[in-house]
């Protein structure tokens, strides 16, 4: 989980760090290791903004008060994995109306044909009757939320690099018409742990929709449930414990996770469980995964009944509003809207 030498070298406190996490279920082990685990290890030398993306999780039906709960339970888990609100900024985005107002104009920067290309939304749109326009311009609203902050560097999971790309496209495609504006932004995709699949069916990624609940490990699964999920897990034929994501693609996703979540590499990981079988594996690997996750757990529950995450919030969007309505004034002046009413 430390970060590279590369990304070590870059470290420069006026690098500017963005992400976001839809608040539109539990949070699982993928989550973690993709995105919000990776979180922390920016905010000692970039200026970092991480937001609650709960527009994004309009796209789809949501239950109102259960979405509020998890927006305030997302953002307790972001301080639970190790950001300190003190050094960076954590915010709800529609808390802070400049995402929706830039979202607009970017669209009308944006073309049908790139948006209908987005692999996230053919897979969430195939099969359903009737999806909404949000739905499909949501890759907008990301690039907006990336683009008002000069953003440099976005830590992701490899299935929004697509969407990062769009980003980039959208900020240089804008540049080129109305005169420089955006910072044209990296996605930082971790070489392991980018893409975490389902214990259930190693050929799809984890996911916080995936309809059967024991296809991911949540973040705040008691150690029973972690232990039960994992025995539970798919294994391939054979019985060697081997990285061999073609051949063996379950035991590669849980070797993956156990080499994370320890910090062994994955060779010490083999050796350690040759001839072993899979149930002493499966066993050490809920311990390592609970152990790890504990302190994340108990900072977590310490956080919701302390009540201090309306504050964290409250000053998280004042911060980040400073900064988004400077740029948005600039997009406007560039692209010839009126701003009576900006200050
Ligand atoms: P979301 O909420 O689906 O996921 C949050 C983060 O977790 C990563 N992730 C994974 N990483 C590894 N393995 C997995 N199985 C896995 N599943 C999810 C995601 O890549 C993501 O980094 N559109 C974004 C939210 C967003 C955003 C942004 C991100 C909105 N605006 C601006 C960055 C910058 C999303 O739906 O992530």
């Amino acid at each position: 989980m430390m970060p590279s030498s590369a990304e070590m070298e870059s470290r420069d406190k006026t690098k500017r760090v963005f992400s976001g996490v839809q608040p539109s279920g539990s949070l699982h082990i993928g989550n973690y290791l993709g995105a919000i685990g990776r979180f922390s290890l920016f905010q000692e030398g970039y200026d970092c903004f991480y937001s609650v993306v709960d527009l994004h999780a309009i796209t789809v039906p949501q239950d109102p008060v259960e979405l509020r709960r998890r927006t305030v339970a997302t953002a307790a888990l972001f301080i639970a994995a190790g950001l300190d609100p003190r050094k960076t900024c954590i915010f709800v985005q529609s808390d802070n109306p400049s995402h929706a107002e830039l979202a607009w104009v970017l669209q009308c920067v944006s073309t049908f044909g790139e948006l209908g290309r987005m692999t996230q939304f053919k897979d969430k749109a195939r099969g359903k009757k009737s999806v909404t326009a949000g739905l499909f311009t949501y890759p907008v609203l990301m690039a907006a939320d990336i683009l008002l902050y000069d953003t440099d560097v976005v830590p992701v999971g490899e299935d929004q690099k697509q969407h990062v790309e769009l980003a980039r496209d959208l900020a240089e495609r804008f540049n080129k018409r109305f005169g420089v504006t955006f910072k044209v932004p990296e996605p930082l995709i971790p070489k392991q742990g980018g893409r975490i699949m389902s214990l259930i069916d190693p050929q799809k990624k984890m996911s916080k929709s995936d309809e059967d609940p024991d296809s991911r490990i949540e973040v705040l699964d008691p150690p029973e449930e972690i232990a039960r999920k994992f025995r539970k897990a798919v294994t391939d034929s054979g019985r060697e414990i081997l990285y061999d994501p073609e051949r063996k693609p379950a035991v590669s996703n849980l070797m993956t996770i156990y080499s994370l979540f320890s910090g062994k590499t994955l060779e010490e990981v083999r050796d350690a469980y040759e001839g072993k079988g899979y149930g002493a594996f499966k066993s050490d690997l809920a311990e390592v995964v609970s152990e790890k996750l504990r302190p994340v757990r108990e900072k977590y529950s310490e956080l919701i009944s302390s009540g201090e995450i309306e504050k964290i919030l409250k000053d998280g969007a004042e911060r980040a509003y400073v900064i988004s309505s400077s740029k948005m004034r600039e997009v406007k002046e560039k692209v010839g809207l009126s701003s009576r009413l900006s200050f």
